[in-house]
């Protein structure tokens, strides 16, 4: 779909401001290189602003009312609400995440004078886990930040998104994927320590290289009571393991080194909770090499850590899923590709590899092949390019 024909599909249903037109805006998805389930440790995550993600027309009321139209849920109609009367209410379904943003502004002290009527259309296949909500929730707050002049950087957006999806939604999700989306740029990806949210952008130069995404398109079930199981359980072993650490006060889990780990680690038995601090513990560690390889155009060493992450993240972190693992598996003798490795919160959702342009064609029907082989399901591909951070078009 183009700008304009979503202009056009704006002023069908929004006919009121064909004078003006509305104004237009995007916001990307994003895929997450390495830093798999640590951003809620405190560790480092490596992830890029893709050029998939959700496209918005909007323009500004003169009364305090909300109408938003999402074009991948017509069937739902026109969802309305008024600034004053925002709750969540599921019968409201996907609008609560743009709703939550108003209200989590406002209620942080950002005026929003008038409403704003709002048509929504995204490319990120759903539920894929390349944060269609995230990006829908920065979107919003951008939206209001250029109708209202609000005074908010970025990285202020992104923690109010993220606010707003732990308590509005009732999403414990960490601050990852906002950031990303916030502060994407092209060509470039975020490096950001979670803990004191210090940021850099890396080029991600991959020369001959492509980042694919595979969609396992498997249904997820149960992600987030999976989420919260596995940050319950990262807390306890912080707990445990800073009640023994003494060399200096932890402020979290990826505080430790891998070395500084292993000196304390007898403090957890060898059950669930040690495998999930190894794993936050590790990733960390690989994150930064990942980061260090990926400056030095060292490609080869970076595909190593993919699949050393993938290895965890099945492993210890326990959140990987048949169907993930057969895209890693399938990928590795293949021509041509360096890594691959789940991305996002894993039981499903997408996987990425570094392949060779060459060997792009052969990559997809060769694990196109295999998968369907394996798992009965058509597996999608999608070559990715690094996008900037949500903005006006
Ligand atoms: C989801 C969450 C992020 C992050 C990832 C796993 O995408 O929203 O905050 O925890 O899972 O790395």
């Amino acid at each position: 779909m183009t700008v304009d024909q979503l202009r056009a599909h704006f002023l069908v249903h929004f006919p009121e401001h064909t004078a003006d037109g509305g104004d237009a805006f995007f916001s990307p998805g994003r895929v997450n290189l390495i830093g798999e389930h640590i951003d809620y440790n405190g560790g480092m995550v490596l992830p890029c602003a893709i050029n998939l993600g959700t496209y918005a027309v909007a323009a500004k009321r003169s009364d305090r009312r909300v109408r938003m139209l999402s074009l991948n849920f017509e069937e739902m109609g026109v969802i309305e609400s008024t600034l004053d009367t925002i709750a969540y209410d599921s019968e409201k379904d996907w609008a609560n995440y743009p709703l939550g943003v108003l209200f989590t502004l406002m209620q942080a002290g950002q005026e929003i004078p008038f409403g704003m009527d709002i048509l929504f259309y995204g490319d990120l296949p759903n539920g894929a886990g390349l944060s269609s909500s995230a990006s829908i929730e920065v979107l919003t707050a951008t939206i209001a930040k250029t109708f209202f002049n609000l005074r908010l950087t970025p990285v202020e957006i992104a923690l109010l998104c993220q606010k707003s999806e732990n308590e509005f939604n009732g999403v414990n999700c960490g601050i990852m994927d906002q950031f990303s989306i916030a502060m994407g740029k092209v060509d470039h990806a975020v490096l950001l320590n979670c803990d004191t949210l210090e940021y850099e952008h890396v080029p991600a130069t991959l020369g001959d290289y492509r980042l694919v995404i595979i969609n396992t398109n498997k249904k997820r079930g149960l992600v987030d009571s999976a989420y919260n199981q596995r940050r319950q359980e990262c807390d306890m072993a912080f707990e445990r393991l800073n009640s023994v650490f003494k060399s200096r006060p932890l402020s979290a889990l990826c505080d430790l080194t891998p070395t500084e780990f292993l000196s304390v680690s007898e403090v957890l038995e060898k059950d669930s909770v040690y495998k999930r601090a190894h794993h936050a513990i590790m990733e960390n560690y690989r994150t930064i090499r990942s980061k260090d390889a990926l400056s030095e155009g060292n490609l080869l060493a970076f595909g190593e850590w993919m699949y050393a992450s993938h290895a965890s993240l099945k492993n210890y972190f326990e959140v990987s899923c048949h169907e993930l693992d057969v895209i890693v598996d399938l990928s590795r003798p293949l021509r041509g590709v360096l890594g691959a490795r789940m991305t996002g919160a894993g039981f499903g959702g997408c996987a990425i590899a570094l392949v060779h342009h060459a060997h792009v064609d052969h990559y997809k029907e060769a694990v196109s092949k295999g998968y369907k082989e394996q798992t009965g399901i058509s597996a999608s591909f999608y070559i990715a390019e690094i996008s900037g951070g949500t903005g006006l078009v």
